[in-house]
């Protein structure tokens, strides 16, 4: 069910008026315009991301212990960070779009001080390889193909010395370009090609279509930092 902030009223008729094919999303003005009501807000649904939910029944428990660091990236309004805190891990969520932070708050005020306002291609270097796990949903999407080395730069930043990166993202089979997105969809090749040209292996990659109607096909990949002189090409080295 989608949740509502009580701010400012909607303004009538400007349903994402910033979402224009070919261009970056203005996403404060997204959240900005939906006036406190999350139905406006196309990617928001009120829950956490279901593949993010099996990776922590599965497989985070193997990887992260409870009170682990965890990084929530581009976390909106905070769906899948409160997933993440309610399991016990200590997070840090951030947005570029304070808008955005500041709804995430309201929605979750005792753990207010979990959500920041920050642009991952700039990050405080307090937070610069300082997390057990790197949760990145829907972000590296959201932009033009020619700046997801940026992006994916940043949020590799994150990664601590033996850290994780979580990925889910739209897949596709031939990469995209400009004018079909947004989102812009990823192969598995240029997102493991992202991820190792950031210093991070591949451990996981799985393509799978997603619950929505029709389905999406999704790729949720997991990624380990290796150190500076381990190489990290496939196949095996
Ligand atoms: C498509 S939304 C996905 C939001 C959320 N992760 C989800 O799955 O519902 C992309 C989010 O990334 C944020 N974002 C885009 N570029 C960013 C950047 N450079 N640094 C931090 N957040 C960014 C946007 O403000 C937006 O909230």
């Amino acid at each position: 069910m989608a949740s509502t902030l009580p701010v400012t009223a909607p303004t009538a008729g400007t349903a994402t008026p910033q979402i224009r094919p070919g261009a970056a999303p203005d996403f404060e003005a997204i959240y900005a315009t939906a006036g406190g009501d999350a139905s406006r807000i196309p990617w928001s649904d009120g829950i956490p991301n279901p593949a993010l939910v099996t990776w922590l029944d599965t497989v985070g428990p193997s990887l992260v212990r409870c009170g682990a660091r965890v990084a929530v990236v581009g976390c909106g309004l905070g769906e899948d960070a409160r997933e993440v805190i309610r399991r016990g891990y200590e997070v840090t969520a951030f947005d570029l779009s304070p808008t955005a932070v500041d709804w995430a708050r309201a929605l979750d005020p005792e753990n207010a001080s979990c959500y920041h306002c920050a642009n991952v291609t700039a990050l405080p270097p307090r937070w610069v390889h300082r997390f057990d796990l790197v949760v990145e949903i829907h972000t590296i999407q959201s932009v033009p193909p020619e700046q997801r080395a940026g992006i994916m730069g940043g949020i590799a930043r994150l990664v601590g010395t033996n850290g994780h990166l979580l990925v889910i993202c739209r897949g596709c089979e031939t990469p995209a370009g400009l004018e079909d997105g947004p989102p812009w969809p990823l192969t598995e090749r240029e997102l493991i090609d992202l991820g190792q040209s950031n210093g991070l292996a591949i451990d996981t990659v799985h393509a799978f279509d997603d619950h929505e109607t029709p389905p999406q096909r999704r790729i949720r990949a997991q990624f380990r930092r290796v150190a500076r002189d381990q190489c990290v090409a496939e196949p095996k080295c």
